[in-house]
C-alpha cells in the first residue's frame, strides 16, 4: 500500500428532504450569494426560486447568474467571475450537475485568481504557465445529479471554447464549505440523465479499479461497492423515477467514488482522458462518452491485468466462476457490463453517438496532446500507448 495524505473538510447534509437547511446553510457561510446555475434552467426553475426564498429567509441575498451549459466554458467562468465582482457577492452556490458545480469552482477561484483563467487548468498546451488556484471564494454546492461527485471534491472541469481542450483544475481550496444533497431533487431527471451518471460514478471506481495501484485491498473492496450499488440501483429508478431509496443510494454511490475514499494516493483517470475528447469534440454527455470508452477499453486491455477482470465479474457482477477458464470469466464480466450499459440506454458504440469511425486517429492525437504524458504514454498500471488507444476506439465502432 502505497503512503498517502487524505484530507476533505465537505460538510454533507445528506437525505431526502434536507434542502429545506438550505438556507441555514447559507447564512453561516456568507450575506449574498451567486447563484451559478444553467443557461436553460425552466425545467428546475421551481427549485431555484426555492433556494433564494429559503436563502431569503436567512438573511441571504442571491444573485442567479443562468450561463452555464453543459461541458462548461472557460468563458461562462470568466463572465460568472465578473458578475462576483459586479454585485460583491461573498459566497457561491452551484446548482445542477457537475457542470453546474465545476463552473463554480472555476468562478469561485477566479475570483481570487490572479491571471487567465485558462491558466489554472492542467494539461494546456499553450506555452504558457501552469498556475493552479490556492484561494477561492467559500461554496455551498445543490447537487441535482448523481454523477461528478463534486459536491464531496476538491476537482472541477472545464473547456477552453477556443481550443476545444478540456481538462482538470484542482486545490484543497476548492472543497466546498457545504453541501446540501437531497436525492429528491433528482427524481425529476430524465432516464437518459439517470443512466450517464450511473455511467460515470462506475467509471470513477472502475478506473482505479482496473488501472489503479497494486496493493489497495480496501479501496477495491469500496469500489466494488459503488459498482453493485449502481448495478442494484440504477435499474430501479429507470422503472421508477421517484423511487427515492434508490435515488439516495445512487447519490451516496457517486459521492463515495469521487471524495478521495476509495482511492487514496492514486489520481490516474485514464478512461476519462479519452472520454474528455469524445464530449469536448462532439458535445456529447460525459457519462456516455465513459460508457463509449468502457467496455472497449476492458475488451482490449483485460489481457494485461486479468486478475482485476476476474474479481470483477466475480465480486461485482455476481459471475460463478464454476466451469468457465479464466478468459471466460473476465469475458463474461464484460458483457454483463455492457448488457447493463445497454439496457440502461446509453451508447455503448460510438455511431450511437453520430462519432465518425474516421475520426479515431483524430481523437486520440486530441488525447496525446492534451493527457499522455512527456512519454507519450496515458498514464495507469499498466501505462497505455496510443496505438493500444486507438484500437480501444476501433472495437467501439
Ligand atoms: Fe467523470
Amino acid at each position: 500500500m502505497n503512503n498517502f495524505e487524505f484530507y476533505n473538510p465537505v460538510k454533507v447534509v445528506f437525505g431526502p428532504g434536507e434542502i429545506a437547511k438550505t438556507g441555514d446553510e447559507a447564512a453561516k457561510i456568507g450575506k449574498k450569494a451567486l447563484l451559478v446555475t444553467y443557461k436553460e434552467h425552466d425545467f428546475f426553475q421551481a427549485l431555484i426560486d426555492l433556494v433564494c426564498s429559503l436563502c431569503g429567509g436567512s438573511g441571504v441575498e442571491v444573485v442567479p447568474f443562468y450561463e452555464i451549459t453543459a461541458n462548461p466554458l472557460i468563458g461562462q467562468a470568466q463572465k460568472g467571475v465578473e458578475a462576483c465582482n459586479e454585485h460583491g457577492v461573498d459566497f457561491i452556490i452551484g446548482l445542477g450537475g457537475g457542470s453546474a458545480m465545476d463552473a463554480a469552482k472555476a468562478i469561485a477561484a477566479g475570483v481570487k485568481y490572479d491571471g487567465s483563467l485558462w491558466q489554472m487548468v492542467a494539461s494546456r498546451h499553450d506555452g504558457s504557465e501552469i498556475k493552479f488556484p490556492h484561494e477561492a471564494l467559500p461554496m455551498m454546492m445543490i447537487p441535482t445529479l448523481p454523477a461528478t461527485g463534486s459536491e464531496m471534491n476538491c476537482c472541477g472541469v472545464i473547456t477552453n471554447e477556443a481550443t476545444t481542450e478540456k481538462s482538470y483544475f484542482w486545490d484543497p481550496c476548492l472543497y466546498p464549505v457545504v453541501s446540501i444533497v437531497d436525492p429528491e431533487l433528482t427524481c425529476s431527471l430524465p432516464g437518459y440523465q439517470s443512466a450517464c451518471g450511473a455511467a460515470d460514478t462506475i467509471s470513477h471506481v472502475l478506473e482505479f479499479y482496473i488501472n489503479g495501484l497494486e496493493d489497495t485491498f480496501l479501496n477495491n473492496r469500496i469500489q466494488e461497492g459503488v459498482m453493485q450499488t449502481c448495478f442494484e440501483y440504477g435499474p430501479k429508478v429507470l422503472e421508477d423515477a421517484e423511487d427515492v431509496s434508490a435515488r439516495s443510494q445512487l447519490q451516496w454511490a457517486s459521492i463515495m467514488a469521487q471524495n478521495g475514499i476509495s482511492q487514496p494516493g492514486n489520481g490516474w483517470t485514464p478512461m476519462h482522458q479519452i472520454g474528455h475528447v469524445l464530449s469536448a469534440r462532439y458535445n456529447i454527455a460525459h457519462g456516455a462518452s465513459l460508457s463509449i470508452v468502457m467496455p472497449a477499453w476492458m475488451k482490449v486491455l483485460n489481457h494485461k491485468r486479468p486478475e482485476r477482470y476476474e474479481t470483477f465479474a466475480t465480486n461485482v457482477c455476481g459471475i460463478s466462476p464454476e466451469g468457465k477458464t479464466q478468459q471466460e470469466l473476465v469475458d463474461a464480466g464484460i458483457a454483463y457490463f455492457e448488457n447493463f450499459l445497454r439496457d440502461s440506454g446509453v451508447p455503448t458504440t460510438l455511431s450511437e453517438a453520430g462519432i465518425p469511425a474516421a475520426d479515431i486517429e483524430d481523437i486520440v492525437a486530441d488525447a496525446v496532446r492534451i493527457s499522455f504524458g512527456p512519454d507519450k504514454m496515458l498514464s495507469c498500471v499498466p501505462p497505455v500507448s496510443p496505438e493500444e488507444a486507438v484500437t480501444v476506439l476501433k472495437t467501439a465502432v
